[in-house]
């Protein structure tokens, strides 16, 4: 999606403003652009990547101590010079850029044009700088004519805006993410905090309507209704270096290997097995004991990670289910205050997530985030929230954050199973097995062997991915990867479903991953037979002792006996692997695949 990002100082803003930039690439976008002002705006923005933005400044060197950025996630038009952000009005005097959709920009362009206005772009965008000039010319000061025009806005933006001869940049958001900066040198405002981590890490999440004017020396902030407001800044605990790639070729596989720490800080502290206690913070037992079931919400991975969460709720005697929260609007279900919907988001900024959470908000009932980010939206909005403590997740492919979702989830199982479910303790064989992973995790990731598997099935028509039970999520989390950074063909299926339909697409040009969690194994075997029978190769992932299937397949990558509960997420990380060198063998642009964006800011 977009990402927005500006820096307010008395030196010159360019050169952290294009390190900024690129700190947000991993937003995904497909076009970028800045505008510097120093008394006049000077514009320079190019379709293509910040290197090609580079390169165009280098030949202009726009310069000033007040800078805007941005990079384009095209939704209305086509990645083209033009339509790259900032955006001007007639006559330059103003920038803008934007994230979202003004969902009333036609009837706005048209009300523009009948005044004059000519514009340049295929952009909703583009209304934002005309309406600003009409105000400028009819007398307002910068900020009264970023409120008037805010205030005609339909849709879901983040938008800042500089001005001609002004000091400072104006800010406001409705729905899509924007958090300001506050730094020594200078301020900074952006999309997401890895925009200007490395120059701050004191930040200001700012809440929908409020309009944040951030100058050199300090940032001031108002309601909607332009009264001043005090916001204290936090302190974010992410180190700068954690939103670097360290010496791996991709985010994506650092990521990988840094999920032994994220579990670890997923559970540490939460867990006594010995004493079969819970301790999730905020949520002391008896915090759900008015609810009567469980419904989750969540997109993509976090869906898989939250149908996973599904199955170990069920297993604890908790009703519980899964929406995917884009669909949500259009199952309407009952809902009320015995309903505690979870949000599960990484970034708890995916607008559909947050549609859904409001829709269950409206409807009456108890709402939990649990969620990567501190001050996200959906940490905001919701009655409770648990973090998942992964640190940040900067591949488009989510990984960490899906063995932190399930491992933080599988904790919230325990908790919820007291309150809502079968009235056991906590598990502790589960509890011990949670403190297991990062150990388990540790050992797949020495004994990765899934480079050559992935060499010796290139070239292959379909690649299916089949699991049962726990290992059905996990299957369809597999595919998901596969498809997203390696083009490949790739499907997801419940190992019982092939024979209902899907079989008839298996030839021996469709290997079939086959998700072995140590329950049930021997019915995942039949299938297994089922497409050997037609010639396609099976690579088994299966637990160490799990010696019928290693004899009964192609190719196996071992996993660490665990709980079967557990199985799934040490599962999950051979098929991350093997996705990754896949893609990597493919010479795919593994961190930023086509047409995706890290945070999907838009329903
Ligand atoms: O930030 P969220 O967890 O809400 O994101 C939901 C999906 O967009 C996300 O999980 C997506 O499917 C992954 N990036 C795929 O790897």
């Amino acid at each position: 999606m977009c990402g927005i990002t500006a820096r307010v100082g008395t030196d010159d803003a360019l050169e952290e403003l294009l390190t900024s930039l690129s700190n947000l690439e991993y937003r995904g976008y497909d076009s970028a652009g800045v505008a510097l002002l120093d008394g006049d705006l000077d514009v320079c923005k190019c379709e293509g990547e910040t290197d090609d933005l580079r390169a165009a400044v280098e030949s202009r060197r726009p310069s000033g101590p007040i800078g805007l950025g941005h990079t384009r996630w095209s939704t209305h038009g086509p990645p083209t010079d033009e339509n790259a952000h900032p955006h001007t009005g007639c006559s330059d005097r103003v920038a803008v850029v934007h994230n979202g959709i003004i969902e009333n920009y036609e009837s706005l362009r048209t009300e523009l044009r009948s005044r004059g206005h000519e514009f340049t772009s295929d952009t909703d965008t583009e209304v934002v700088p005309h309406l600003i000039e009409e105000r400028l010319d009819a007398g307002r000061d910068p900020e009264a004519a970023f409120r008037e025009v805010v205030d005609v806005l339909e849709g879901s933006y983040a938008v800042a805006l500089a001005v001609e001869d002004d000091d400072v940049v104006y800010a406001t958001r409705n729905g899509s993410p924007l958090v300001v900066g506050i730094g020594q040198e200078a301020n900074y405002l952006a999309s997401d905090i890895p925009a200007f981590l490395e120059f701050t890490d004191r930040v200001v999440y700012l809440e929908d309507d409020e309009v944040a004017v951030v100058g050199p020396d300090d940032v001031r902030f108002t309601d909607v209704d332009g009264r001043p407001i005090v916001r204290e800044p936090q302190t974010v605990d992410w180190a700068a270096g954690d939103a670097e790639k360290s010496g791996y070729n991709h985010y994506m596989l650092k990521e990988i290997n840094e999920q032994p720490v994220a579990l670890r800080q997923a559970v540490e502290g939460r867990t006594d097995p010995g004493a079969r206690e819970i301790d999730l913070e905020d949520l002391p037992p008896g915090t759900f004991d008015d609810v009567e079931r469980v419904l989750f919400v969540a997109c993509g991975t976090s869906y898989h990670a939250a149908m996973y969460a599904t199955s170990l709720l069920q297993r604890r005697g908790v009703a519980a289910s899964t929406s995917l929260a884009s669909e949500f609007a259009n199952e309407p279900m009952p809902l009320d205050e015995s309903t505690l919907v979870v949000a599960v988001t990484q970034s708890g900024e995916t607008a559909d997530t947050l549609a859904a959470l409001r829709e269950a908000d409206r409807a009456g009932a108890r709402t939990l985030a649990v969620t990567n980010v501190v001050g996200s939206t959906a940490a905001r909005e919701v009655d409770d929230v648990c973090y998942i403590r992964a640190g940040p997740e900067i591949g488009v492919a989510a990984t960490k954050t899906f063995s932190s979702q399930v491992a933080t989830l599988g904790v919230l199982a325990e908790r919820l199973r007291g309150d809502v479910g079968d009235g056991e303790p906590p598990d502790e064989a589960f509890l011990r097995g949670l403190e297991r992973l990062p150990d388990a995790v540790d050992s797949i990731l020495e004994a990765n062997r899934t480079e050559r598997i992935a060499d010796s099935y290139a070239g292959m028509d379909s690649y299916f991915f089949i699991g049962r039970g726990i290992g059905y999520p996990v299957a369809l989390e597999g595919a998901l990867k596969f498809k997203e950074i390696t083009y490949e063909h790739a499907e997801g299926f419940a190992a019982g479903e092939l024979k209902h339909g899907p079989l008839a697409l298996v030839t021996t040009e469709t290997v079939v991953v086959a998700v072995f969690t140590g329950e049930n194994d021997e019915k995942t075997l039949h299938n297994v037979r089922e497409v050997q029978s037609r010639g396609a190769p099976v690579v088994a992932v299966a637990p160490e002792s799990a010696t019928e299937v290693h004899r009964a397949v192609d190719d196996v990558v071992e996993i660490p006996d665990a709980p079967e509960e557990l199985s799934g997420l040490l599962s999950n990380v051979v098929l991350q692997l093997l996705s990754y060198h896949a893609a990597d063998l493919r010479d795919r642009p593994i961190d930023k695949p086509r047409n995706l964006a890290k945070s999907v800011t838009v329903e």
